[in-house]
C-alpha cells in the first residue's frame, strides 16, 4: 500500500464525502438531554480525522460554534477548505497528523471532541494519543462523540480481510493500481469463499474509496465495546448513550461525557421538551417520525425554527453551491447545509443533481430530470429504487421524472422556506 508517512494509512485514494449529523452539537445536546444527562454548552469543538470535511465545513461555518480539526491527508484538508471557502466564520482546518496537532501550543480547551470512523483504523499508539488528547483538552462536563467498528459483528471479516489485503497486494505486484487490485481481490475472494458470499457480495457493491479506507489501512481493529471503555477510562470520560437510533453489532456511534451530571426533574422537563422541528408552515408532518427526521435526516432539532443570522444563511448557501458543483462530478455528496439547524439535511445525490439543474437556470421537472439523467450517464451511475439497481433508459427516465416531480412539489418549497436554497 502507498504509505508516504509510514503510518500505514491509505492516502492515494480519497475518502468518501459522508456527512455525520451526530457531530452537530445541537443533535448531541438534544440526544444527551433525552438520555437524562446535562449536555455541555458548546463554544469550541474539534473533529479528528475529518476525511473530506463535509461535516466540519458545515458545522464550522453554519452553526454557532468555533470548530477546528485535523486530517493528515493533504487532499482531504484542501477539499475541506474549498468547501467552506469564503465563509465567515469558518473552521480552522489543519493538515497535520494527530501527533503533530496534539503537540500544538495554541489549542484551546474543547467542549466537544468528535471523531467518526477513525478509532478502529489507527494504531494502538495513535489511540493512546487520542485518549491523552481527550484527557488534556476536553473541558469538565464536555462531550465526546466516538464511532467505531465493533465485535462480534465484524468477527467473520477478520480473517477475510487478511486474505483481501494479501490478494490485492499480489495484484499490485503484477502492476495493477490499488483501486483495480482491490476490485479484483473482492471478486476472487467471492469465488473462493462461497460460504461468505453475502458479505463479499455486499462489498462488491461498495465504492473503491470506501473499501480502501475500510480494509486496506495497516490498522483495522474492531473492538468489543468494553475494550473501548477500558481504553477511554484514562481520559476520564464515560459512555452515556448511543448516537444511533439502531445500534448494530458491527458499528457503534456513542456519546461520552466527562463528569456526567444527571438532569434533575425540573431541568429534565426543560431540556426534553418535544423537539421543535425546523419550521415549515406549509408542511404536514403527520405520519413522519420526529426522531428519524431530527437525527438521521437533519430536517430539525430542538429549538430550530428561527433562522437567526444572515451569516448562517450566506454560509450555508455558499457551501451548498460547492456541494452542488461537487455532485456534478462525483456521485457521493448527499446533503445540503441548513441554516436553521447548523447541520446538514440528508437529501440523496439525485436530489442534489435536481438542485444543480435548477441552479443552472433550467426550469421545470422535465428539464431537471433530463439534466440529472445526463449526469448519471456521464458518471456511469444507475439509480437504486427499493434496493434494485434500475437497468435501461426508460426505467431510469421514469424514476427521474417521478423524483423531479416530487422535488418540485415537496422538497424544493421546504428547502426554500428553510433558506437552504434561494
Ligand atoms: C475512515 S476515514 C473517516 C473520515 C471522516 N471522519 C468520515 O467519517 O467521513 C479516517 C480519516 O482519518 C484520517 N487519519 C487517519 N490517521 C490519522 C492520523 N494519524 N492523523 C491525522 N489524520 C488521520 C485519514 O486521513 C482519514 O481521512
Amino acid at each position: 500500500m502507498p504509505d508516504a508517512r509510514g503510518d500505514g494509512y491509505v492516502d492515494d485514494i480519497p475518502y468518501t464525502h459522508g456527512y455525520h449529523a451526530a457531530m452537530n452539537p445541537r443533535v448531541m445536546q438534544w440526544t444527551l438531554a433525552q438520555a437524562g444527562y446535562r449536555p455541555p454548552e458548546v463554544r469550541s469543538a474539534c473533529e479528528l480525522g475529518f476525511g473530506q470535511g463535509v461535516s466540519l465545513a458545515i458545522h464550522g461555518s453554519v452553526g454557532a460554534v468555533a470548530w477546528q480539526g485535523t486530517d493528515f491527508n493533504l487532499d482531504h484538508a484542501r477539499n475541506a477548505r474549498a468547501l467552506c471557502e469564503g465563509c465567515e466564520p469558518q473552521p480552522r482546518i489543519y493538515a497535520e497528523s494527530f501527533a503533530e496537532y496534539f503537540a500544538r501550543s495554541d489549542l484551546p480547551a474543547f467542549d466537544f471532541i468528535a471523531l467518526h470512523a477513525v478509532w478502529s483504523w489507527v494504531s494502538p499508539e495513535n489511540r493512546a494519543r487520542i485518549v491523552e488528547f481527550i484527557r488534556q483538552r476536553l473541558r469538565p462536563g464536555g462531550a465526546l462523540y466516538l464511532s467505531y467498528n465493533c465485535l462480534p459483528g465484524w468477527q467473520p471479516m477478520l480473517a477475510l480481510r487478511e486474505q483481501l489485503v494479501e490478494r490485492a497486494a499480489a495484484a499490485q505486484r503484477e502492476g495493477l493500481p490499488l483501486a483495480e487490485a482491490i476490485r479484483r481481490a473482492v471478486v476472487e475472494l467471492e469465488r473462493l469463499e462461497p460460504e461468505h458470499d453475502v458479505i463479499l457480495h455486499s462489498l462488491k457493491r461498495r465504492s473503491v474509496s470506501y473499501l480502501a479506507h475500510e480494509f486496506f489501512n495497516r490498522d483495522w481493529h474492531p473492538m468489543e465495546p468494553e475494550a473501548v471503555a477500558a481504553e477511554l477510562a484514562a481520559a476520564g470520560v464515560h459512555r452515556i448513550c448511543s448516537a444511533q437510533t439502531q445500534p448494530s453489532r458491527s458499528f457503534r456511534s456513542e456519546y461520552w461525557l466527562r463528569d456526567a451530571t444527571v438532569l434533575d426533574a425540573s431541568s429534565l422537563d426543560a431540556s426534553t421538551q418535544p423537539c421543535e422541528l425546523a419550521r415549515f408552515e406549509t408542511l404536514d408532518w403527520a405520519g413522519e417520525s420526529a426522531q428519524r427526521l431530527v437525527l438521521q435526516e437533519g430536517w430539525g432539532h430542538p429549538g430550530a425554527g428561527a433562522i437567526d443570522g444572515t451569516a448562517a444563511i450566506r454560509n450555508a448557501q455558499r457551501i451548498n453551491g460547492q456541494l452542488l458543483t461537487l455532485a456534478e462530478r462525483c456521485a457521493e455528496p448527499s446533503v445540503l447545509a441548513c441554516p436553521a439547524t447548523g447541520g446538514g439535511i440528508e437529501l440523496g445525490w439525485v436530489t442534489l443533481l435536481l438542485c444543480s439543474a435548477r441552479r443552472h437556470g433550467l426550469t421545470g421537472p422535465e428539464a431537471w430530470a433530463d439534466y440529472a439523467q445526463q449526469r448519471l450517464e456521464a458518471l456511469g451511475q444507475r439509480p437504486i429504487e427499493q434496493g434494485v439497481v434500475l437497468q435501461g433508459g426508460p426505467m431510469v427516465r421514469r424514476f427521474l421524472r417521478d423524483a423531479a416531480a416530487r422535488f418540485a412539489e415537496q422538497t424544493l418549497p421546504r428547502l426554500q422556506e428553510l433558506r437552504v436554497l434561494d
